[in-house]
């Protein structure tokens, strides 16, 4: 009997942790739970329709299970690390719990590393350099890949060597070598995937060559959390990350918020640039004892509701698996740029043949058609898509073909006449049918586009 009622109480338990870490949410089903697919919007022309979302890259819809818990831990809000309050110790307990969760979720050793919230990940680059770089002598390695927030942040704190990009699109990993081999670097800034063309980099190679000439590596994780596994540790030590950084609001849960992980006794040799509360231990008249990290890096007062959000998207993207996210990622894309070659004059960038180190980003033009009279019809047709440079100018230029010798021409340009791509980018709930739906609209505002295009006065090619 005793027997029995032990069986029954493990078989409970079991049954338990399974409904607590299973909600039942799939790759197939994840539509359901996206905040405003359905949404009718109101059109230029007056029209309502729901519009085909392929603008995540930016950024990506609520899910209904992230809003649900941040609505309901708010209930429960309090000052965090502040109050006395039943409330406040709840807050600041789901508050230090979220650090463990970022840390598993980015496999980083929490005896190691450590984490502090940021607002995004351009908030995180730039907190991160501003305590990091000591000196305007430092010397950090960046790509010509990077995003501007892995790029100036470091730019106008201190010198930066750019490794270039291939024909493709691709990191040179050799010339990162070299580059190391010559230069006396002290960080490596790199992103784990790129906004313009997806290609997802092989952090952990550069992580090895970074630490063989005694270099460090920050990885921008900003493109990477919601559509690829990742993790700080690599096969070997010298293979892991040291810093990583990544926005909430891209893993679909648009409350504000972020995350570094970083080095534990490296952040605490160092200091950010913000002051504030939390950070301090006492304040006297003439002197200040500082905490330590994580929270001497945690001015001010927290982002409760990006925090509750930011561990229930963590739990959502978890439980929806990354190798069925990538898989149906792979999908789309392939479809799309398939889609995409059946058209005259299409210039699609990056590698169209070999996806499989790609995320979810497409990036293309017509080599007769403006891409902002393009993107304005297909805004006007219900699909959000983006049009532009996409705040890394410098891959762009390279991929477009822009020599730096002209770009100056474009400085007080207005919008249409600025150079730039029209970007797809995919979120976990964009179906193959949503593709098509965009192929067919592009196929019909095409010729009107064209016929613009060819009807303005153009002094520079009309892919611009
Ligand atoms: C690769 C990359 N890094 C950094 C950022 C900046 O992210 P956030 O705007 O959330 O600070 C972005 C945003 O698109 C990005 O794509």
């Amino acid at each position: 009997m005793k027997k029995l009622l032990v069986f029954v109480l493990l078989l409970s338990v079991c049954f338990s942790f399974s409904a607590l870490a299973d909600s039942g949410i799939t790759i197939d089903n994840i539509r359901e739970y996206v905040v405003g697919l359905d949404e009718p919007m109101e059109l230029r022309d007056g029209t309502l329709r729901s519009i085909i979302n392929f603008d995540n890259a930016a950024t990506t819809p609520a899910l209904q299970p992230v809003m649900d818990e941040v609505n309901e831990k708010l209930a429960k809000y309090g000052s965090i690390g502040r109050g006395f309050s039943a409330k406040s110790d709840y807050s600041t307990e789901l508050y230090y719990n979220t650090r463990d969760k970022v840390l598993e979720f980015v496999g980083a050793d929490p005896e190691q590393y450590t984490v502090f919230y940021v607002n995004n990940t351009t908030d995180g680059l730039n907190k991160l350099a501003s305590a990091l770089i000591t000196s305007e002598d430092d010397i950090v390695l960046c790509t010509r890949m990077e995003h501007h927030a892995n790029d100036l942040s470091w730019r106008e704190r201190c010198k930066v060597i750019y490794a270039e990009v291939d024909e493709q699109g691709r990191i040179i990993y050799e010339e990162i070598e070299h580059l190391l081999q010559e230069n006396k670097v002290k960080y490596v800034a790199v992103t784990a995937a790129s906004n313009v063309t997806g290609y997802v980099t092989d952090v952990h190679r550069i992580a090895k060559m970074a630490h063989q000439y005694g270099a460090q590596i920050i990885v921008d994780g900003a493109q990477i959390v919601a559509h690829r596994a990742f993790t700080m540790t690599g096969e070997t030590p010298e293979e892991n990350i040291d810093y990583f950084v990544f926005s909430a609001h891209k893993m679909y849960s648009p409350y504000g918020g972020g995350a570094v992980i970083g080095l534990t006794s490296e952040l605490n040799e160092h200091m950010p640039m913000f002051y504030g509360g939390g950070m301090v231990e006492i304040v006297s008249d003439t002197w200040v004892a500082w905490k330590q990290a994580p929270e001497i890096y945690e001015a001010g007062s927290p982002n409760y509701p990006g925090v509750v959000g930011l561990g229930k998207a963590i739990d959502i993207l978890q439980e929806v698996g990354f190798d069925a996210i990538s898989a149906h990622e792979q999908v789309l894309i392939r479809r799309l740029i398939d889609g995409l070659k059946q058209f005259d004059n299409v210039i699609i960038y990056g590698d169209s043949e070999d996806i499989s180190d790609r995320v979810g980003v497409v990036t293309f033009n017509f080599s007769d058609v403006n891409s902002m009279i393009l993107a304005t019809r297909l805004a006007d047709s219900g699909t959000a898509i983006r049009r532009g440079a996409f705040c890394a100018h410098p891959y762009v230029w390279r991929l477009m073909g822009i020599p730096e010798d002209e770009l100056e021409f474009f400085i007080d340009c207005i919008d249409g006449k600025t150079p730039g791509m029209i970007r797809v980018s995919f979120g976990i709930y964009n179906t193959e049918e949503e593709v098509d739906e965009f192929l067919q609209i592009l196929a019909d505002v095409l010729p009107g586009a064209r016929a613009e295009t060819a009807s303005i006065d153009n002094d520079f090619p009309a892919a611009y």
